[in-house]
């Protein structure tokens, strides 16, 4: 018989019902290190006190009204997103599958407006990870994804990850834009060469094409800077986010400059969550404490600690892992023994982590992981790696 929960994920037989900061804790007082962070999404850790109240004050006034109507925490953060970053406009969803949505169809609807409807053709990665959605899928393209969802949502061009030449040589009159993550999530953990990308923005430059970025798990401060392209000194003209924004509550945002938004007119687009009171005002409360003096730098100096840790690790134990990867706290360790028997041993040893491609496991710690618990965290992963070699 069919679980009453439609089973799409195979689940982990854990079950939380608490957080606290960088820990889950289980109901019979068990607690987890979280190196998972909700999958990039409890940002500034597990019922941090700021982001509770602005939910629970926000509660106590207002949920909803729908935008037909003027919403001034949604203004106050999208003002905000402006400050900080290279858009001028900003539209809010509810997740990153639904950015991805809105981030297609400006792109489609600027060239539409331009004159130019031939050009809806967007060149994405393999390996990429960009929603469950049909655009979503049909852009990402692994058969993993879109076996037995097809037709699907034409238009897009897969290319190998990070392959220059084949990006070049596949811009035709039919593509209008380029579709990547700076740092690959599900992937693997797999951050795009700071060189490469400004190649990809040299050729949206030369080619007159729109540069799209799916900053959902790599942007909000997850690689040190509050977006990941900043490393590379270049600006999307569209950039998906979702994830930390809300760190825990459903809260998406869809970024663009002036020119990429043009297209998008009244009427054009919509959600009924989307910006809702709710979500922005926990959305502001995020972004005040990213972006306040000195959150970055403690990122960046937490960031080094963990990676030298982990590249002691890796030396430790190669008959299980293979290497470090990724950006600020947004690391892979690619693993030789299978990736899902280091997760699960990480279970045994109260440490959450995530698998992803490649035979990598992930881990996304809380920003605000401490240099105590980073420490307590290796000490974990030390214990899972002896209990890989040991079995
Ligand atoms: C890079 C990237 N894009 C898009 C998505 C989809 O976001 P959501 O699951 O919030 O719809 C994800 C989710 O993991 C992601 O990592």
């Amino acid at each position: 018989m069919i679980p009453s929960v439609l089973p799409t994920y195979s689940r982990a037989p854990l079950s939380f019902v608490k957080g606290e900061g960088s820990w889950l804790i289980e109901a019979d007082g068990r607690r987890f290190l979280d190196l998972g962070a909700g999958i990039a999404v409890n940002a500034l850790g597990h019922a941090n006190p700021a982001l509770v109240k602005a939910l629970s004050d926000q509660a106590q006034s207002l949920w909803h009204t729908s935008n037909l109507y003027q919403i001034p925490n949604q203004q106050a953060l999208a003002d905000k997103l402006v400050e900080h970053t290279f858009a001028d406009t900003v539209f809010f969803t509810n997740s990153g599958t639904e950015s991805c949505e809105l981030a297609v169809k400006m792109a489609r609807k600027y060239w539409y407006e331009k004159g130019a409807p031939d050009k809806t053709d967007i060149i994405t990665f393999e390996g990429s990870f960009h929603g469950r959605s049909s655009a979503g899928i049909a852009a990402a393209g692994s058969e993993k994804m879109t076996k037995g969802f097809g037709p699907l949502l034409p238009g897009f061009i897969h290319l190998p990850w990070g392959d220059m030449d084949a990006s070049k040589a596949a811009i035709t009159d039919t593509v209008g834009a380029i579709l990547v993550e700076p740092v690959q999530g599900e992937g693997g953990i797999r951050p795009m060469a700071d060189s490469d990308l400004k190649a990809l923005r040299a050729l949206c430059d030369d080619h007159d094409l729109l540069l799209i970025l799916d900053e959902v798990q790599c942007g909000m401060g997850r690689t040190g800077r509050l977006f990941a392209h900043e490393w590379a000194g270049i600006t999307p003209d569209i950039m998906m986010v979702a994830k930390g924004i809300g760190g825990g509550f459903p809260l998406g945002a869809v970024l663009a400059t002036e020119k990429a938004a043009s297209g998008m007119s009244a009427g054009s687009h919509g959600s009924t969550y989307g910006g809702n009171p709710l979500g922005c005002a926990v959305g502001a409360a995020v972004m005040d404490e990213m972006t306040a003096e000195g959150f970055l730098d403690e990122v960046n100096r937490k960031a080094g600690l963990m990676r030298q840790k982990l590249e002691g690790l890796v030396d430790a134990h190669p008959e299980v892992f293979e290497e470090v990867r990724g950006a600020g706290l947004m690391l892979g360790l690619k693993c030789k023994a299978v990736n899902a028997d280091v997760v699960k041993a990480g279970y045994d040893n109260l440490l959450l982590t995530v698998p992803a491609a490649d035979n990598v496991i992930r881990l996304l710690p809380p920003l605000t992981i401490s240099d105590e618990e980073i420490g307590e965290a290796i000490t974990r992963l030390d214990a899972a790696a002896k209990a890989v070699e040991n079995a």
